[in-house]
């Protein structure tokens, strides 16, 4: 079974109340219990955490290594100030796929730029919490995809053709 780990980043835990005309009316704990709605669906397991804390966000990044296959974060403003997670997801080097509630990019300039962006397999923002579906569809599709690839076909075992005559 696939594991993904699901990390949010610092005053995500304040969603729902927090400037609820950018980032929308849903709590975290609900947004939670969707992620693990759709996960359950997918046949995979799934685990979420928060922080406010950056050195937390790297140590679990780092303990990631092992334990899952994949990582999905919303790193919210580190996005913009943390080579510490940039680095951290490049040395576990987990696909990783990074969210954002809104769409950073209509938004101030200094949230144009993402550390993060570099190093994930890619980037979901703009779609409010369904970003984190969306996001557990895009890697448990890609994760199986590489392990059919990585998997010896079924008639590897077959010898070679010339040696079939
Ligand atoms: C955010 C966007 C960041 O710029 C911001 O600092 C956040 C949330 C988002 O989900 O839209 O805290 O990551």
């Amino acid at each position: 079974m696939l594991r993904l780990l699901v990390l949010h980043g610092p005053n995500l835990n304040l969603l729902g109340t927090r400037e609820p005309s950018v980032y929308g009316q849903m709590s975290l704990p609900d947004i939670d219990k969707s992620i693990a709605r759709r996960g359950s669906e997918l046949g995979i397991a799934v685990q979420t955490k928060q922080s406010n804390m950056e050195g937390e966000l790297v140590t679990w990044i780092q303990n990631a290594r092992g334990h899952f296959d994949g990582i999905i974060i919303n790193p919210a403003a580190y996005t913009h100030t943390s080579i510490a997670i940039r680095d951290a997801i490049a040395a576990v080097a987990l696909p990783t796929v990074e969210v954002h509630l809104s769409n950073v990019y209509q938004r101030e300039e200094f949230r144009h730029h993402s550390f993060i962006a570099a190093v994930a397999l890619g980037q979901i923002a703009g779609f409010g919490p369904t970003g984190y579906l969306l996001a557990l569809e895009a890697l448990t599709a890609h994760l199986e995809v590489n392990r059919k690839c990585s998997r010896p076909r079924a008639d590897s075992k077959r010898k070679p053709a010339a040696s079939r005559r």
